[in-house]
């Protein structure tokens, strides 16, 4: 008898390979980071070995990278690949219109370059991250933050209507390092009805990388359930 983090799995994987349908041969992917991702770019490496085809993986965390290097697909860069064909990740919340929060992995900074740079931006996931407004269960938004200012841009946040709750790192004391030297603020703001506007306010309190809204970004997104897989596009 399957158990329920089993079906979480099976439509993780599910909801992967459907993604990885849309990848052509000769094309740069940008690869997203997450647990979902994961199975992405495991069927990725096995299309590649299958089908012979010339693909190349731009990372957008050192797990992507590490992911990527395990099953054999070659990674390239930004500097050499400034235009990514098609990337495919993972999210924390999505809604009808395709806002996102992302970055409970802390790989929020990468994964929005990336994203930015794909002509085409596919994200997959299990139904337990479909909600009708960002915020919804209590979901708070990762920012990335400088270390120098993280003072600053708490009580920035905590003004904007936040409350902001410094990540903290697991098998690691004290906060979390992202792969970019910065640290993560996990930032409550209960419903969120405007995205864009949060995110730009946010953006520019000085000190914030980078913040896990993603908005206007993503052209597909695919839910797994049980037994269906549900595509939400623009
Ligand atoms: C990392 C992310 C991930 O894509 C997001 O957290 C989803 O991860 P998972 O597929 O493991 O649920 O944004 O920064």
């Amino acid at each position: 008898m399957k158990t329920k983090a089993d079906l979480i799995q099976e439509a993780k994987k599910n909801a992967a390979l459907e993604a990885i349908k849309h990848v052509k041969n000769n094309s740069i992917i940008g690869l997203g980071s997450g647990t979902t991702v994961a199975f992405a770019v495991e069927a990725l490496g096995e299309r590649i070995k299958k089908e012979n085809l010339k693909i190349m993986g731009i990372p957008s965390s050192y797990q992507a990278f590490q992911l990527a290097v395990q099953y054999g697909i070659q990674i390239t860069t930004l500097d050499e690949h400034p235009i990514i064909d098609i990337t495919i990740d993972g999210a924390d919340q999505v809604t009808p219109e395709l806002y996102l929060i992302k970055g409970m992995g802390a790989a929020l900074l990468r994964e929005k370059i990336v994203a930015t740079a794909s002509k085409y931006n596919i994200i997959i996931a299990d139904e337990s991250k479909r909600v009708n407004t960002l915020g919804e269960n209590n979901q708070a938004v990762p920012i990335e933050v400088l270390p120098f200012a993280l003072q600053l841009v708490k009580s920035k946040i905590a003004a904007l209507g936040g409350i902001p709750i410094v990540r903290e790192g697991k098998g690691k004391l004290g906060p979390i390092i992202t792969d970019n030297g910065n640290v993560i603020i996990d930032a409550n703001f209960g419903l969120i009805q405007n995205p864009q506007e949060l995110s730009v306010k946010v953006k520019m309190i000085p000190g914030v990388v980078e913040t896990g809204f993603f908005v206007g970004l993503t052209d597909i997104v695919y839910i797994a359930t049980e037994n269906k897989i549900e595509k939400i596009q623009k």
